[in-house]
C-alpha cells in the first residue's frame, strides 16, 4: 500500500504545505463540513515524551473528523518498560491503526518507526530535531493573522540549539520568498549548523543577536521558546534564563504595532504573563489553530496521495552517527544511512554529520 508519512516537512514541496494550510483555513471557517471525513479511521498516538497541546490537538482533530484514537502517553505502562524496541511497538500498533502519531526523545525516531510501520506515520517531535506539525500550526497562524508567509523579518529567540520547533520553522520559512531570520540567543544556545546551512542553501539570510532589545524594533515575527532543560546532558550546564531573552512589556513597547509574538508553548518564564492580552501576542490563538491544521493534515495523509522516500542515501552499517541522541545509537538494529560525499556524510535520521 502506498503510504504518506510526515517526518520532515521538507520531504514535500511547498505546494503540499500550502494545500494543508488552505484546508486548515477552510476547516476553521466551516468545521462541520469535515465531521465525517475520517469515519471508521483509527489514529494511534505513541507519546514517549510529555505533551499537552500536540497530543490533545491530534486527538481532538481525529474526533472532530469522526474518527477514533488509541494510544499511550506514558511508555512506562506499555511493553516499552519490558524492553520492547521501537520497531516492534510501531509494527504492532500500526497493524491496529490507520495512522501513527509519534513523539519520542531521540532524533530520527519517527523515521525509524516509519521504516517498519504498516500505516502512515506523523512525526510529533523527535528529540531536539524537528517538529513539523508545530510548524504547520505556525504557518496557519501566520497566514490567518498576518495574511502572508513571505517578506518577513522573523526573530527566533531562546534555546535555538535544542528547540525542535525553531529548527522546523526556519527550514520551512526559508522556502518562502524574502524572509530573513534574526537568531536571538546566547552563544551556548545557537542554532545548529545544519539548520543555518539549510537557511543559507535556500537563499535566505540570517543574523545573530544577543538580546531581544537590540532587534525587536525590526521584527515582523518574534518566535519565543523555552529552555529545553530535558535535553541538557549535564544538568550542571543548565544556565538560568537571562533577562535578555525574556519578553516583557518594556521590550514589547519597542516593537512594531504589527509584530506577531508566537510561542509553541509551554511557556515557562520567557514571556511575562502581563502581556498575554496584548493583540500582538498570538500564542493562545496559535495553540487553537493547531487542531485545525492537524485536522487538515490527517485528511491529507490518509488520502495517501504522495509518498515520501524514507532513506535516500547509501546504507552504511559500519559508520556510526556521532549524535548520541540519534535513534540509531539507541535502536541498534537500524540500518545506518547517510547523504552526501565522504568525508561530509550526514545522518539521514538526525541530520548530524557522521563520524568518519
Ligand atoms: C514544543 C515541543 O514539544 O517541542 N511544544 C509543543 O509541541 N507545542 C515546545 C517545547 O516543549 O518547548
Amino acid at each position: 500500500m502506498e503510504m504518506s508519512h510526515l517526518i520532515d516537512l521538507n520531504d514535500y514541496p511547498v505546494e503540499w504545505w500550502n494545500e494543508i494550510i488552505s484546508l486548515g483555513e477552510d476547516i476553521k471557517k466551516c468545521p462541520e463540513k469535515y465531521d465525517a471525513a475520517c469515519n471508521g479511521k483509527i489514529m494511534a498516538t505513541l507519546f514517549y515524551e510529555p505533551s499537552t497541546r500536540t497530543q490533545m490537538s491530534f486527538q481532538t482533530a481525529m474526533l472532530r473528523l469522526g474518527g477514533k484514537f488509541i494510544g499511550f502517553d506514558n511508555p512506562k505502562v506499555t511493553s516499552v518498560a519490558k524492553g520492547e524496541n521501537l520497531k516492534d511497538t510501531s509494527k504492532v500498533i500500526s497493524s491496529y491503526a490507520d495512522l501513527l502519531v509519534i513523539r519520542h526523545e531521540n532524533a530520527g525516531a519517527a523515521k525509524a518507526a516509519a521504516l517498519t510501520s504498516e500505516c502512515s506515520v506523523i512525526n510529533a517531535g523527535d528529540g531536539g530535531h524537528l517538529h513539523p506539525t508545530q510548524t504547520l500550526t505556525d504557518l496557519l497562524t501566520l497566514k490567518i493573522e498576518k495574511g502572508r508567509l513571505d517578506n518577513m523579518t522573523i526573530g527566533v529567540c531562546g534555546d535555538l540549539k535544542n528547540g525542535r520547533t525553531v529548527h522546523s520553522l526556519c527550514k520551512a520559512m526559508c522556502k518562502y520568498s524574502n524572509n530573513k531570520f534574526v537568531l536571538i540567543s546566547s552563544e551556548e544556545l545557537r542554532l545548529p549548523p545544519y539548520v543555518k546551512d539549510f537557511i543559507t542553501a535556500n537563499g535566505s539570510e540570517f543574523t545573530e543577536a544577543l538580546s531581544i532589545d537590540e532587534v525587536i524594533g525590526e521584527l515582523d515575527v518574534l518566535y519565543m521558546t523555552r529552555l529545553q532543560k530535558e535535553r541538557f546532558d549535564d544538568k550542571n550546564e543548565l544556565i538560568s534564563l537571562d533577562n535578555a531573552y525574556i519578553l516583557d512589556s518594556e521590550k514589547l513597547k519597542k516593537s512594531k504595532e504589527t509584530l506577531a509574538v508566537m510561542h509553541p508553548l509551554p511557556r515557562v518564564d520567557e514571556i511575562t504573563v502581563d502581556i498575554d492580552g496584548d493583540p500582538r501576542c498570538l500564542y493562545f490563538k496559535q495553540a487553537k489553530y493547531g487542531a485545525y491544521v492537524r485536522m487538515a493534515l490527517i485528511i491529507k495523509v490518509l488520502e495517501n496521495s504522495r509518498s515520501a522516500e524514507l532513506l535516500k542515501g547509501q546504507t552504511q552499517r559500519d559508520i556510526k552517527c556521532q549524535n548520541a541522541k540519534c535513534i540509531t545509537n539507541h535502536e541498534h538494529y537500524l540500518p545506518g544511512s547517510f547523504k552526501g560525499e565522504e568525508p561530509l556524510l550526514v545522518c539521514e535520521y538526525c541530520d548530524e554529520i557522521a563520524d568518519l
